[in-house]
């Protein structure tokens, strides 16, 4: 009742193929490795597309410090609201708070009392909840001096007005030169909504109308491991539980939309107060209150390793810099690493490091030269030369990832990395799980560093949710996503790491989707997606054990590993149609444990975790009957993860 096919697997196994007349198809798994599966397969890809400043950022306020906008203006004022009749207008001031920072808000307090002053809405709201406290703080001067005597309040207001946490302190108006006050305070009680905000007042102006200028103010809730101007707790940690080993930023695209706008590392670094700012790529003020260093503190406490851009010397708005442009950029990127790992005795940005309070190095091995230079294919040949020539001579530890399509153009030196992106169907997906199966193994490797199924029309892949972008994931868009990554694991010989992208969207504020993670002003919302990531990173295996081949035009894919130190099978299968796929596994190993373990994420074809409905498809765990001879039906639309003990 079974006939045999030889099939060859990817690694050049070969391999005895089954198919059950039964309507069960036989996957016969080898018992003996073909290939480690790389630490660093599974991690996350991190631009600032409306999700590092109001999203990973902890900041609550927005427009914190009137960076990169045109003083005088409605829009200078983005976020800020007057409270009781004060009058606020952004200055270019004349005597600012830092060169960097060259613009303040002045507001003037009509004589009168009471409570007169000003208010932040933060990103789409702020959350209050009584368990926190939080940080607030802000630089104040009087452009003229008085004799004014009275109180500054900072504190949270609910939607009905209602003071729900406040700290006061007092202020004269003899202060002429910018002092700082720095406050914490505790809500009396927590708000259901997030329609509150941060308000600064002032109490005593009875006598006569007051002036006084506001500059970088901010209001922290406490953040992920409770690191000064850290990560939203919760957004970090649900990037955490993902096993994520690696984290790629700043970009993406966030390197530049011009040359002048370019992510600078030392535009990051130091002082908040030495910050300008710039117009990220997405079109919207980056504050860089999240810089490099604040980025790699988050990866060692994620115990995550960056794979780390440099610009390089092409704008995503299309400027090429011709050869001869390229030194003081390179130097730059030089600079950057110098900071990430550069020794402070011997290199300036290192020993800013040091004094910054990391003398030790960061764990770096992996440099993007670019982001998506296929767009700017004719002039990668010379700048991938001249970074790469020059970088890999001071750091010869480093391993460069290229960022054109792979082999077009040829480029020299020949790229041992490259990043490959792509974003398709759920169908696409699943497809193209053989993706790299062809590819020569001849040490050339892979970081597939942005993949997501975004839309159901294949025709119309980058447009409307009306003819089929996807808002949020969608549990055939994870499915086939699982059906592609059965295919990175069986590739995972030269597919040394793989990152779904865009990583983090605000649902009232994003310009791309959809995400793996989606937030509001408070509460997260966990993908089908993401789920599915973190199914295959937690269940990753270390070594992988070739089986019979899926069919290439099939809708159920799957992939076994191996953990070295349980001794554990593991069995992840993709269903990516909606009849159920029964199968068989013939595990060749002496001793198969009766029952094991079943991780199953499945939902109907359009089932999504929205906003209104974050939980509808969430993984579940039962206990399975397994055996040398383990037979499993997969769902329609499902993706499963199977352990079982094995010697
Ligand atoms: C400021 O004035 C308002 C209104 O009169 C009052 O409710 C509030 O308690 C005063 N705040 C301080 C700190 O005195
Ligand atoms: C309020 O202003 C009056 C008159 O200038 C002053 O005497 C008093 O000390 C001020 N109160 C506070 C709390 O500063
Ligand atoms: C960063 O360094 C570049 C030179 O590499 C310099 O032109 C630029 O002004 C610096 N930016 C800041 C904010 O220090
Ligand atoms: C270093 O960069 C410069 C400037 O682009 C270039 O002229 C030189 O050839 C590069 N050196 C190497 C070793 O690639
Ligand atoms: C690997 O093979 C590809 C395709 O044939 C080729 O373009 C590339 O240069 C090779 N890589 C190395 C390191 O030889
Ligand atoms: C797919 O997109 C194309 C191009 O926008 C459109 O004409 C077509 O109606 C779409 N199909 C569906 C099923 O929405
Ligand atoms: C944010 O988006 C949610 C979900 O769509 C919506 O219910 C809420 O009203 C929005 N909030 C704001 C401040 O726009
Ligand atoms: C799987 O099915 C086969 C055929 O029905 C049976 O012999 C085997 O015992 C089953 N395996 C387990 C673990 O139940």
């Amino acid at each position: 009742m079974i006939h045999w096919r030889i099939l060859s697997v990817a690694a050049g196994t070969l391999l005895y193929a089954v198919t059950s007349c039964l309507g069960a198809t036989n996957v016969v798994v080898s018992g003996t490795p073909s290939h480690a599966v790389p630490s660093t397969l599974y991690g996350q890809m991190f631009e600032d597309i409306n999700s590092g400043d109001g999203g990973l950022y902890g900041e609550l306020l927005q427009n914190r410090a009137f960076q990169q906008v045109t003083p005088g203006t409605t829009a200078a004022l983005n976020a800020w609201h007057a409270v009781n009749g004060a009058t606020l207008n952004v200055i270019a001031d004349s005597n600012p708070v830092s060169s960097s920072l060259p613009n303040s808000l002045q507001v003037s307090f009509p004589s009168g009392d009471n409570a007169v002053g000003f208010s932040n809405e933060g990103f789409w709201g702020i959350k209050v909840d009584s368990s926190w406290t939080y940080t607030a703080s802000l630089y104040y001067r009087f452009p003229t001096s008085s004799s004014f005597s009275g109180i500054l309040t900072l504190g949270l207001q609910n939607s009905a007005g209602q003071t729900v946490a406040s700290s006061s302190v007092p202020i004269r108006g003899s202060q002429r030169t910018w002092t700082q006050v720095k406050v914490t305070f505790k809500p009396s009680s927590s708000q259901s909504s997030t329609n509150n905000r941060f308000v600064v007042t002032i109490n005593n102006t009875s006598s006569s109308t007051q002036t006084i200028n506001f500059a970088m103010l901010s209001l922290f809730p406490p953040t992920f491991k409770n690191r000064p101007n850290g990560m939203r707790a919760d957004i970090a940690e649900a990037l955490v539980e993902m096993g994520p080993s690696f984290f790629r930023f700043p970009g993406g695209n966030n390197l530049g939309q011009t040359v002048a706008s370019r992510w600078q590392w030392n535009a990051t670094v130091g002082s908040l107060l030495d910050r300008p700012g710039r117009v990220g790529d997405w079109g919207y003020v980056n504050t860089d209150g999240l810089g490099l260093l604040e980025y790699l503190t988050f990866f060692e406490d994620a115990g995550m390793e960056p794979i780390m851009a440099v610009w390089s010397g092409y704008a995503l708005g299309g400027t090429n810099l011709p050869e001869n442009q390229l030194a003081p950029y390179i130097q730059q990127a030089k600079d950057q690493i110098n900071f990430v790992i550069g020794d402070p005795s011997t290199s300036a940005p290192a020993a800013l490091r040091a004094s910054l309070g990391h003398p030790e190095p960061f764990a770096l091995r992996y440099v993007e030269v670019g982001n998506e230079d296929f767009f700017a294919a004719s002039t990668y040949p010379y700048r991938w030369k001249d970074f790469v020539g020059n970088l890999s001579a001071i750091f010869p530890q480093l391993r460069f990832i290229a960022t054109t399509n792979t082999f077009n153009p040829i480029i020299s030196p020949n790229p041992l990395q490259y990043d490959v992106h792509v974003y398709q169907t759920p169908t696409w997906f699943a497809q193209n799980s053989f993706f790299y199966d062809g590819f020569q193994r001849n040490s050339t490797t892979y970081f597939e560093g942005e993949y997501a199924a975004i839309s159901t029309n294949s025709s119309d892949l980058f447009g409307s949710p009306a003819t089929g972008r996807l808002l949020f994931p969608t549990m055939q868009g994870s499915a086939g996503e699982a059906a592609f990554m059965t295919g990175l694991e069986r590739n995972s010989d030269i597919v040394f790491a793989a990152s779904y992208a865009p990583l983090l969207q605000h649902v009232n504020g994003s310009q791309w989707t959809p995400n793996l993670v989606s937030f509001d002003a408070g509460s997260v919302i966990r993908s089908t997606s993401f789920y599915v990531q973190k199914l295959f990173s937690l269940n990753k295996g270390d070594d992988y054990l070739p089986s019979t081949l899926p069919s290439r035009t099939g809708t159920t894919f799957w992939s076994v590993t191996r953990s070295r130190s349980s001794g554990n099978v593991i069995i992840k299968v993709a269903n990516t149609a909606s009849a159920v796929s029964d199968l068989t596994f013939q595990l060749p190993f002496n001793t198969v444990a009766s029952s094991g373990m079943l991780q199953q994420l499945h939902g109907v074809q359009t089932a999504s975790n929205t906003p209104a409905q974050p939980n509808a498809v969430v993984p579940t765990t039962s206990t399975i009957a397994t055996g040398r001879t383990l037979n499993f039906s997969a769902p329609g639309f499902s993706v499963s993860v199977i352990t079982v003990k094995a010697s």
